[in-house]
Order: C-alpha cells, then sequence, then structure tokens
C-alpha cells in the first residue's frame, strides 16, 4: 500500500496528473527512511533534512513532524517485513506548465519496499567503485528529486561492472552518486565536511558518531582525489547500503584488496546499533 495525497490506496490504483511539477520539472524533494523492526531509524533526522530540501527550494511542508510520524507509522503498518525502506516525496503539485511557482498544494506520496540485506559476497569482498568528475550543480545538499547527474553517473559505474560512482569537484572528493565516502589513511577516518556540494547524510553522521564512541581516531576534512587512490581502506554509507567496503577503485585494489579493519569495526558498531 502507498499514501497518495491524502489516501492510502495499493500502488496500481495511484495516480498522478501528466502536469505533476515532479513529472514536468523534477520540482520536488524527497527522503528514504530505513525501518527496522518496524520502527523508522532516525526518524526526526531524516524529518529535519526533510525541512532543509523544503525550505531550500521554497516549499511549504505540509505536514507536522507528529503527522509525518503517524503517517509513516500507518505505511510501515500496511507493509510486509520487518525492514523496510520508506521512500517519501514531495512536489510542488499540479499546474499548468509555467516555471514560475503555482499557486497549487504539493502533491505527497509515500511507499515502502522491503529493505533487503546487501549480498553476503558484498559484504566479505567488499565492492567495486569508479571516480567521475562531479557534475551536478551546487545545492547538493537539498535531496532533490532531479536526479539525472546522479543516474547518469550511477550508470557509468554499472557499465564499468561497478556499484558506486565517487565524485570528486576541482581535485577534491564530494560523495558517492547515492552516497557519502569515508576513507582510511594511516589509519586515520577521513570524510569531507558538509557543505552545499554534498547531501549530509544520515548514515554519515551515524557512522561519525559511532567512530567517537569507539575512540576510532577520525578527522572531518576535504580529501584530494590523490589521498582517495593511495587510501589503505574506502567506504560508502547510505540507508539503503548502511557501511560498505569499497575494495576496487577504477580496477585496482584499495589498500590490500580486501575490507579493512575500520570497515569491519564501524559495520559491527552499526549492526549493534540499529538493532
Ligand atoms: N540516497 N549522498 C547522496 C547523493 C544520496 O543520494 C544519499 C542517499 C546519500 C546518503 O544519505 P543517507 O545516509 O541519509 O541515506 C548521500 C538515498 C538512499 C537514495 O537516493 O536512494
Amino acid at each position: 500500500m502507498i499514501f497518495l495525497n491524502g489516501h492510502f490506496m495499493p500502488i496500481e490504483k495511484a495516480c498522478i496528473s501528466v502536469l505533476d511539477r515532479g513529472f514536468i520539472f523534477g520540482d520536488g524533494v524527497y527522503e528514504v527512511i530505513p525501518v527496522y523492526s518496524h520502527k523508522p531509524f532516525r526518524l526526526m533526522e531524516h524529518l529535519h533534512r526533510l525541512q532543509h530540501s523544503l525550505d531550500g527550494i521554497r516549499l511549504k511542508n505540509p505536514y507536522t513532524n507528529k503527522e509525518w510520524h503517524d503517517l509513516l507509522e500507518q505505511i510501515i503498518a500496511k507493509n510486509k517485513g520487518e525492514d523496510q525502506s520508506v521512500y517519501l516525496h514531495i512536489t510542488r503539485g499540479v499546474a499548468k506548465r509555467d516555471h514560475a511557482f503555482p499557486d497549487t498544494p504539493p502533491t505527497v506520496f509515500i511507499m515502502s519496499n522491503p529493505l533487503l540485506p546487501p549480498p553476503q559476497e558484498w559484504l566479505t569482498n567488499g565492492v567495486a567503485a569508479i571516480t567521475a568528475s562531479d557534475n551536478r550543480w551546487i545545492r547538493c545538499d537539498i535531496k532533490s528529486i532531479s536526479l539525472l547527474p546522479n543516474v547518469l553517473l550511477r550508470q557509468i559505474a554499472v557499465d564499468a561492472g561497478a556499484i558506486e560512482t565517487i565524485l570528486i569537484r576541482d581535485g577534491f572528493l564530494t560523495e558517492g552518486s547515492a552516497s557519502n565516502i569515508f576513507v582510511v589513511r594511516d589509519q586515520v577516518l577521513l570524510t569531507p565536511p558538509k557543505s552545499h556540494l554534498m547531501l549530509p547524510g544520515i548514515t554519515y553522521d551515524v557512522t561519525l558518531e559511532l567512530a567517537a564512541a569507539s575512540n576510532t581516531i577520525h578527522e572531518v576534512r576535504e580529501i584530494t582525489e590523490n589521498e582517495l587512490f593511495s587510501a589503505e581502506e574506502v567506504m560508502l554509507t547510505s540507508s539503503t547500503r548502511e557501511i560498505m567496503a569499497i575494495t576496487r577503485l577504477n580496477d585496482q585494489s584499495v589498500g590490500n584488496g580486501k575490507p579493512g579493519p575500520k570497515f569491519r569495526q564501524l559495520h559491527q558498531l552499526y549492526q549493534q546499533y540499529k538493532a
């Protein structure tokens, strides 16, 4: 079951107008919220980021946090699986095509899919990634539904037999096409600082908190492309992939080509934390 504009219905029954500004302009924002054991993970943080995205595109939040909470509880109860991935999407509504903002109610859509654990092989051996130039706009802190650059960047990875594209802007690492990136150098965990050039990841925050709580030496600072290539470990974080080790980068091994000790530690801490 999905939620669309005030009603729950089977996804097959859900219809929106071809004039929806999400369809016409990609004019909207979204969130992806993991659900563990029927409970949304870090809900307040996701709702806070949603507000930041809505403010960024000057769209009024249609619901209070309490209303979002109630809606999510209902969607989770109406869908199968203890672990789910809830997708929440708000557009500027339906109006005659004109770039300027219309005076119409927003479209609100929520769906939930089972949140499946990554293949065991990925955890044991790590995954491959490639690098590409970050050619997106400069408000990457807004979780915009206009994802064409991210879609194109991800596909380059898939075409190369990898699972993620790590983005480089002006010689510095920003993030992945749908993830944040951490590296380990001289046994220090490093990740770039939040800015308008990357999405402030919820899993990114959790990872830094877990590092702090476990006395893992870490530093939030700019990372150059060269530092990425000579890192001992590289990892990605996201709500749907949690923490994954990247063991091949542009067809070269990262470190010894196996998931490293910092990854194993953080991955285990994350599993305990989310439970
Ligand atoms: N994407 N950066 C980008 C560009 C992302 O799209 C995502 C997540 C992240 C990680 O953020 P978080 O830890 O809050 O999931 C970073 C989601 C999962 C998606 O688009 O499906």
